[in-house]
This record gives C-alpha cells, sequence and structure tokens, in this order.
C-alpha cells in the first residue's frame, strides 16, 4: 500500500515521475482537454483543520480527473465516535484514498497504519508534502529547472519549511533556513534528511539579509502556524526582524523569485508590496497545489496512464 505520510514515502524517481505528470496534466487543462483517468474514484478529506488551497484544489482536480472526493470534517467523528481501528477500515471499503489534514502527524501515521486505502498527508505538525511539490514545481516554471536552485526560507522552520527543505534534498536543489533562535527545523528530521540524502545542501542562518544574497526564491510562511496562537505575541517579537520586505528584497538577486505557501498575515511575515510585486509566483504557486496534487493522485491510484502518456526528463 502506498502512502504520502511525507515526501520519505518515496523515492527521488517517483517524485520525478509525479512532478512530470502534473506538467503534462497542467499543459493539457490549458489545452483545453480533462480527461478522465480517475473516472468513478472517489477520495475522501478528513480535516481537523481549516483549509482553501488544499481542500478546494484536492477537489476541483479529482473533478478534472472524471472522479470526486467527499469532505468529511468534524461531524464524522473521527477520533470521538468509534476506535481509530474501525473508523479506518470501514472508510475504506468506500473510498480509494483519503487526504488527512491532521493537528498531530501521528494521527497520519494511525490512519495509514491499518493500510486500509492510501493516505495522503494534507498538513500536519510535521510536514507538508503536496505543498512542497507545488513549489518546486513553481519554482521550475518560473526559473527554468530544479538543480541547483537555492530556496532561502525566511521564518519557522515548522512543517512548511521541512518539507521544502526534504523536497529540495530530493532534486539536487540547495535550500537554507533563516529564523531567530528557537525556530530551527526540527533535528530528527534533519538527520533523516542527511541518512537518506548525504549530497543535501541544508544550511541555516541568522542574518536575513545576508541569507539572501545567493537566493533564487526566497519563501515564507506566517509566524504563527495553525494550533498556535497562544505564542503569537512571542513569535512576532522573535520574528519582527524577518519580514520579506522591499528592505530585504534590496539585498537579493534581481532575478530572486517570492513564494508564500499561503495564507499570508499581510503586513507581518511579508508586505503587500513585496506579495503583490513583480517578483511574486505566489498567486500561481497556489494554483500548482492543484496540478501538483492531480499528479500525485494519478500516480496513486492509475500509475500506467503515467507510463503510457508522460516522459520523464
Ligand atoms: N497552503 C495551504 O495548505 O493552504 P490551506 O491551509 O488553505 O489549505
Ligand atoms: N505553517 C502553516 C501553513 C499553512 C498552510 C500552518 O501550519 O498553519
Amino acid at each position: 500500500m502506498q502512502h504520502l505520510r511525507s515526501l520519505f514515502d518515496i523515492e527521488v524517481h517517483e517524485l520525478q515521475r509525479i512532478l512530470a505528470a502534473s506538467l503534462s496534466l497542467k499543459q493539457r487543462l490549458a489545452a483545453g482537454e480533462r480527461p478522465p483517468i480517475l473516472e468513478r474514484r472517489v477520495i475522501a478529506l478528513l480535516f481537523q483543520k481549516p483549509s482553501l488551497r488544499t481542500r478546494v484544489s484536492f477537489e476541483t482536480g479529482m473533478a478534472q480527473l472524471g472522479g470526486t472526493s467527499l469532505f468529511l470534517g468534524e461531524e464524522v467523528g473521527w477520533g470521538k465516535r468509534e476506535s481509530p481501528v474501525d473508523f479506518t477500515k470501514v472508510l475504506g471499503q468506500f473510498v480509494d484514498a483519503v487526504v488527512c489534514r491532521a493537528k498531530k502527524h501521528e494521527h497520519v501515521e494511525l490512519l495509514a497504519g491499518f493500510n486500509a486505502m492510501p493516505v495522503i498527508n494534507g498538513l500536519t505538525d510535521l510536514c507538508h508534502p503536496c505543498q512542497a511539490m507545488a513549489d518546486v514545481l513553481t519554482v521550475r516554471e518560473s526559473l527554468g529547472g530544479y538543480k541547483d536552485k537555492h530556496i532561502v526560507f525566511v521564518g519557522d522552520g515548522n512543517n512548511v519549511a521541512q518539507s521544502v527543505a526534504l523536497c529540495t534534498a530530493m532534486l539536487d536543489m540547495r535550500f537554507t533556513l533563516v529564523c531567530p533562535p528557537g525556530y530551527e527545523m526540527d533535528s530528527d528530521w534533519l538527520r533523516r534528511i542527511a541518512d537518506r540524502y548525504p549530497k543535501a545542501i541544508i544550511e541555516s542562518a541568522t542574518d536575513p539579509h545576508r541569507a539572501v544574497a545567493d537566493a533564487d526564491a526566497i519563501y515564507t510562511d506566517v509566524w504563527t502556524s495553525m494550533g498556535q496562537e497562544a505564542e503569537m505575541a512571542a513569535r512576532r517579537a522573535a520574528f519582527a526582524n524577518f519580514q520579506v520586505n522591499e528592505q530585504l528584497m534590496a539585498s537579493a538577486p534581481s532575478h530572486a523569485r517570492v513564494l508564500h505557501c499561503l495564507p499570508a498575515v499581510r503586513g507581518e511575515e511579508i508586505t503587500d508590496a513585496v506579495i503583490d510585486s513583480k517578483q511574486s509566483d505566489v498567486i500561481r504557486q497556489a494554483g500548482n497545489r492543484m496540478h501538483a496534487q492531480k499528479g500525485l493522485l494519478v500516480w496513486l491510484l492509475n500509475r500506467k496512464w503515467i507510463d503510457d502518456h508522460v516522459q520523464v526528463d
């Protein structure tokens, strides 16, 4: 049973196939084609936290592929009405896959552990693999490839940063996290990346202006993630010098692109002038969520279509 609990669940050549399929499906959509590759397939979206992009991009992507999706919020009583084993095995008889957005990463692991259907991580406290796939697609479109491209992440070393770091390691890109002390990436996560990808170039820094000097893309995320609201004041103070603003952009090369996973707190981690600038890819990046996930869904549920239709460069 193939899951995507994190990008550690797939090999580099599999990621490359998913990304190639995503780009191919994006081109077909632009040409007006919506091939029914997942006709009558059904996925469930099991979400414990709010979402715009993840929810809507999986639902629309699935519809464009000829399948359908069910949104399951609090009303299904996940973790409350019945045991996890009964819940998961029953759900697995109805749906072809489940996308899970969970407060704790262990919930995604638990769901996947029953092998009742493929489980896709739709964001946990640990990582956000679907986001990272869309991000590297966006970099490829803007900068012409993956190899050696340097993403400088200015902000919190949590879920989004951790996934992007792993994804860049898989594609021979470079990654730097620049953050205040105490907000670094999880050391176990970094050790796992180093063990699996010994050539990975992942660095950390504390001076944003120096860190962005050779950036190809500058990425930021909210200072206070969902569930961390009680820490908001402390985080605002800690990250005060880590805003992506015009002064910081002046320290970066003129070709550097701007990324943000969204939702953003405009005026906090990023200013209007930067997020709305010509260097910003933020809106296309959000749109790429759907294209990346279509590639992932086809890879999980109808891999033969990729074998027959997609060439990996
Ligand atoms: N970037 C992202 O996952 O957005 P949502 O929280 O709206 O799904
Ligand atoms: N780090 C953010 C990402 C939202 C897509 C959060 O977890 O809330």
